[in-house]
């Protein structure tokens, strides 16, 4: 099974993606053992099944050196002159302090060595701290760094719709911001989406799987116990489940998604994928991939063979309506990290 054109999505002017990324948190560590060797040949089934596009970071574990090993597998196998088919975003999540010249520079360049490119395709920044300005430094030193090349594009994660609204004025050229959007965590639509709309920065989703909790493996299921979620996504979006309105109320919501699922003979990872990938703004949603331990490429190749129409929104809706307003709870997007 291959995916469709339509999986593809001009994300910059030199650069397109696969609307579906493969999330590297998963291979951090936090969410069960990963064998190394299994982990890098799997990818290169991922990337035949057209799920080119990989997301990542400097502290996901051995996340940057998968892609060094990766490459060097994809360049043997297909040669070099196709290593531009595969495209890595990482990100730089500094420690809060002084951001000099020399400091991000050597950020850059670890990771440019780690994952063996001489230019990173998309550097998404991750700030910790509002209150201490240095990120404008941070930024100014990586747009420098993206004129000589070592950066093709720059991005943010985690950032609220306020602080993008001051970086776009301060100058510096972003291209998305990553953030948690899903049918339980709807606040980029709040001001966010609306932003990037006429800014032309696009959306990456994180969570939109909820750590693998808005699936048939959980509908019907009695409320897990902490001690049943074994994966750091798991742990964390329980949490936001519990926020937003409840077992009970996430149970209305897969029960939902299931028969909406049945109708388009799809499943409910499906169903809560493709209604994100359908908002505004979004370029496309990334789920964890736990490389060589649980694989779901055949069911997510799905995604691009079926649409969600109004009478299934009209099922969504009124479940959506019962549940808390997040943005009242935590704030807007990233507000959870702060
Ligand atoms: N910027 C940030 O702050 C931030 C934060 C979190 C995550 N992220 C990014 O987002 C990625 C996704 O991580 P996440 O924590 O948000 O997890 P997620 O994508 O919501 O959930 C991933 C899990 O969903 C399950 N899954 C995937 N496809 C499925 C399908 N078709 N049917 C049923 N289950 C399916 C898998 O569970 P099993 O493995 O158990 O089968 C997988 O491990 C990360 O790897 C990272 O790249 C970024």
């Amino acid at each position: 099974m291959s995916l469709p054109p339509s999986n593809r999505f001009r994300f910059t002017a030199d650069l397109t993606i696969c609307r579906i990324l493969n999330g590297m948190w998963q291979v951090s560590g936090a969410h069960g053992a990963i064998d190394p060797a299994r982990a890098v040949d799997e990818m290169l089934a991922y990337h035949d099944a057209g799920f080119t596009t990989w997301d990542l970071a400097d502290h996901y574990g051995p996340a940057e050196d998968f892609i060094a090993k990766f490459r060097r597998l994809f360049a043997d196998r297909y040669g070099t002159g196709r290593l531009a088919e595969i495209q890595a975003f990482t990100k730089w999540v500094p420690h809060p302090g002084r951001m000099t010249r020399p400091i991000v520079e050597q950020a850059i360049g670890v990771s440019l060595s780690r994952m063996g490119v001489e230019c990173l395709d998309l550097l998404q920044f991750h700030w910790w701290d509002y209150s201490d300005e240095s990120y404008f430094d941070a930024l100014d030193h990586l747009a420098d760094l993206q004129r000589e090349g070592k950066i093709r594009h720059l991005a943010l994660t985690n950032f609220d719709t306020e602080r993008l609204r001051v970086i776009a004025d301060h100058g510096v050229p972003i291209v998305s911001n990553q953030v948690q959007y899903s049918l339980v965590d709807r606040r980029p639509e709040a001001r966010m989406a609306v932003f990037c709309g006429e800014q032309g920065v696009t959306l990456l989703a994180y969570g939109t799987l909820l750590g693998g909790l808005l699936s048939e493996k959980y509908l019907g299921r009695p409320e897990p116990p902490r001690t049943e979620l074994n994966t750091a996504s798991l742990q964390k979006y329980k949490r936001m489940i519990d926020a937003w309105g409840g077992w009970a109320l996430f149970q209305q919501l897969l029960a939902v998604l299931k028969q909406i699922a049945d109708k388009h003979r799809v499943s409910i990872a499906n169903v809560g994928v493709r209604y994100i990938l359908d908002r505004s703004a979004v370029a496309g949603v990334i789920v964890g991939a736990r490389l060589g331990v649980a694989q779901h490429i055949a069911d997510n190749t799905r995604l691009f063979g079926f649409a969600l129409d109004p009478e299934d929104h009209a099922m969504i809706e009124p479940v959506l309506a019962k549940s808390h307003d997040l943005i009242k709870l935590i704030g807007d997007c990233g507000d959870e990290y702060r």
